[in-house]
C-alpha cells in the first residue's frame, strides 16, 4: 500500500483516482477502479443518459459490483438553473447511497462542500491554474486535482511539475490529472511530489469499458503528437485523437460559434447548445461502432497505452512499480509527509480541513 493523504481522503489502497468521463465511464468500470484498489469515480450523466440507469438504481447497481468506496463527479455549471437543481438532486441521492468522495469541476463547489462536508464527506476540486485552485480553496475544497496540459478530457495549459509548483504552498493535497499512461508515469507523478494521480485514457483501453473496440484500438495505437485540442465539440478546447474526420471539419469554431461567443448574453446560449449538442455527440462518436463523425477523446497518456488489458492488471503493475520505487522508509509516500519529496514548501495544514471529521 502507498498511503498519501489521497488514499486516507478517499478510502483507497493505491492513490489513484479513475477519473469521470462523459459518455466513457460505464457502471462496469466505475466499480471495477475500487475493487483494483483506485477509487472509481460516477459520472452522472453517463450513468443516466448513456447507460440509461435512473441515478439512484444506477449507483445501487455499481454498488452490487464492489464494496469499496466510489466517488461521484459533480460538474458545477452556472449559466443553467435546472442543471444545477439535477445536479443537486444527483449529490443529495449520492450522498444518501453512501458516497463520501466528490470531485467537482468548474465553477465554484461551495455549495457541494456545504452539503458533503456536512456527512463527514470530502470534495477534490479539477482546477488549471493557481487562479482557478484559490477560488476553490475559497469554496472550501479539501483537495485538488491539477489538471494540466496532457490531460485527456479539458485539458489545462501547465506542464505538471509547474502546476504543483503553483498549488503546493495552498495547503491541500494536489493529484496530478494528464498524461499517466504507464506505471512509470505514475511513479513519476509520485516522486514529483503528488498526492496521486486521476488517469482516464488509460481506463478506456480496458475490457470492462464499453466504448467502442475502434476508439480502444485508436488509444493504443496513438502517439502523444495524434493528440490535438478542438473547439468544435464544446466550443472550449477538448484533446481528442487527430482523426480524418478531425482533420477534415478543422480545429476551431466556425465563425457563427465565435460571434455567438464574443457577446456577454449570446454566450449563454451558445455554451448551452454546445453542451446539449456534445453529450449527443460525444455519446455516439465512442459507443456507437458504426459512427463516423469520430470525436474520440483521450490524453497524451496514449503514449504509454500499448495495449487492451483488464483494469486490475494495469492497478497491479501500477501499485508494484510504485512499491518498487518507494521501499519502505522515509521516503515512501505517506510515511513522513504526507507527500513525497517536494520540489516545493511542504503543505501546511489549515485549521478545520483535511481534519479527522472529513475522514472515513
Ligand atoms: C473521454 C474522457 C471524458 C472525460 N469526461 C470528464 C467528465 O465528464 N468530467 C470530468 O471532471 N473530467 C472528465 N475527463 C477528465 C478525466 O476525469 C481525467 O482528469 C483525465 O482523463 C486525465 O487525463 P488522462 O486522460 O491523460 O489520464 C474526461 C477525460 C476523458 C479522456
Amino acid at each position: 500500500m502507498i498511503a498519501t493523504r489521497l488514499t486516507a481522503d478517499a478510502g483507497a489502497e493505491l492513490p489513484l483516482i479513475g477519473g469521470a468521463m462523459y459518455p466513457c465511464s460505464n457502471p462496469e468500470l466505475v466499480p471495477a477502479v475500487s475493487r483494483a484498489g483506485g477509487i472509481g469515480i460516477v459520472q452522472p450523466i453517463s450513468l443516466t443518459f448513456v447507460y440509461r440507469h435512473a441515478f439512484r438504481e444506477g449507483i445501487r447497481l455499481i454498488r452490487t459490483l464492489t464494496d469499496r468506496p466510489i466517488g461521484m463527479n459533480a460538474l458545477i455549471e452556472a449559466s443553467s438553473r435546472s442543471y444545477r437543481r439535477r445536479m443537486e438532486e444527483w449529490v443529495d441521492v449520492a450522498l444518501e447511497e453512501g458516497i463520501r468522495f466528490f470531485v467537482t469541476s468548474l465553477g465554484k463547489p461551495r455549495w457541494v462542500v456545504d452539503r458533503v462536508a456536512a456527512v463527514g464527506g470530502i470534495v477534490y476540486h479539477n482546477v488549471t491554474d493557481l487562479r482557478w485552485g484559490l477560488k476553490a480553496l475559497d469554496s472550501g475544497v479539501h483537495g485538488f486535482i491539477a489538471v494540466n496540459r496532457n490531460a485527456g478530457g479539458h485539458a489545462g495549459t501547465l506542464l505538471p511539475e509547474a502546476l504543483l509548483v503553483e498549488l503546493a504552498d495552498l495547503g491541500r493535497p494536489v493529484v496530478c490529472a494528464g498524461g499517466i499512461g504507464a506505471p512509470e508515469d505514475f511513479v513519476a507523478a509520485l516522486r514529483m511530489g503528488y498526492a496521486g494521480v486521476q488517469m482516464g485514457t488509460r481506463l478506456i483501453a480496458t475490457p470492462e469499458c464499453l466504448c467502442s473496440e475502434a476508439y480502444k484500438q485508436a488509444i493504443v495505437k496513438a502517439n502523444a503528437d495524434d493528440i490535438v485540442l478542438s473547439e468544435r465539440i464544446t466550443g472550449v478546447p477538448l484533446a481528442v485523437l487527430d482523426t480524418p474526420y478531425v482533420r477534415r471539419v478543422g480545429l476551431k469554431a466556425g465563425p457563427v460559434a465565435r460571434w455567438m461567443l464574443r457577446g456577454h448574453r449570446r454566450k449563454h446560449w451558445m455554451r448551452t447548445l454546445y453542451a446539449l449538442r456534445s453529450l449527443f455527440r460525444l455519446r455516439r462518436s465512442s459507443i456507437v461502432p458504426t459512427a463516423t463523425a469520430d470525436y474520440w477523446q483521450a490524453g497524451r497518456s496514449v503514449a504509454g497505452i500499448h495495449e487492451i488489458k483488464p483494469v486490475a492488471q494495469v492497478l497491479e503493475e501500477f501499485g508494484k512499480a510504485a512499491i518498487a520505487a518507494f521501499p519502505p522508509g522515509p521516503s515512501r509516500p505517506g510515511t513522513g509527509e504526507n507527500h513525497p519529496p517536494l520540489p516545493a514548501t511542504p503543505a501546511k495544514k489549515t485549521e478545520g480541513e483535511n481534519s479527522e471529521q472529513g475522514r472515513r
